[in-house]
């Protein structure tokens, strides 16, 4: 019997960006990455991300970020990693992502 085992592969969920609400997130809107504009807009200070608990360990926050770093350095924007997360786990387990960190430190305000 011919199968694709599409029903086996769980696919990756879909991330929307709210432009207006500056947040990336799930359609159903439960699970969100917030940020911020910063000089002008041309930095992305991420303030916050958010998983409902049902959903934590599962790297949907990390789905999020790659959203937002990938929005980022399309529009040539420079990251502030405010959100712990971001800072503390997801740029230590993604180092590539980096390059687009504002300024020499990884954490900093302007
Ligand atoms: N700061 C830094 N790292 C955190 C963290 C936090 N507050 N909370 C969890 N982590 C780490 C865990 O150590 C975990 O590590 P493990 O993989 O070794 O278990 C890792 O995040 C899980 O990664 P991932 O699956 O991509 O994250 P998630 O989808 O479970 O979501 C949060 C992570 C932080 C978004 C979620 O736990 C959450 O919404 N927490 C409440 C809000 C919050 O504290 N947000 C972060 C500060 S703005």
């Amino acid at each position: 019997m011919a199968t694709t085992g599409a029903s086996v592969v769980a696919e990756a969920p879909k991330i929307v960006w709210n432009e207006s609400n500056h947040k990336f997130e799930t359609e159903d809107k439960k699970a969100y990455l917030q940020y911020q504009l910063r000089n002008e807009g041309k930095v992305m200070d991420i303030v916050h991300t958010f998983v409902p608990s049902s959903k934590r360990g599962l790297g949907l926050a990390s789905i999020l970020c790659v959203a937002a770093f990938n929005h980022a350095q399309s529009h040539s924007l420079s990251v502030i990693p405010s959100c712990s997360y971001v800072f503390e786990t997801f740029l230590p387990r993604n180092p590539g992502w980096n390059s687009l960190v504002y300024g020499d430190s990884l954490k900093s305000s302007i």
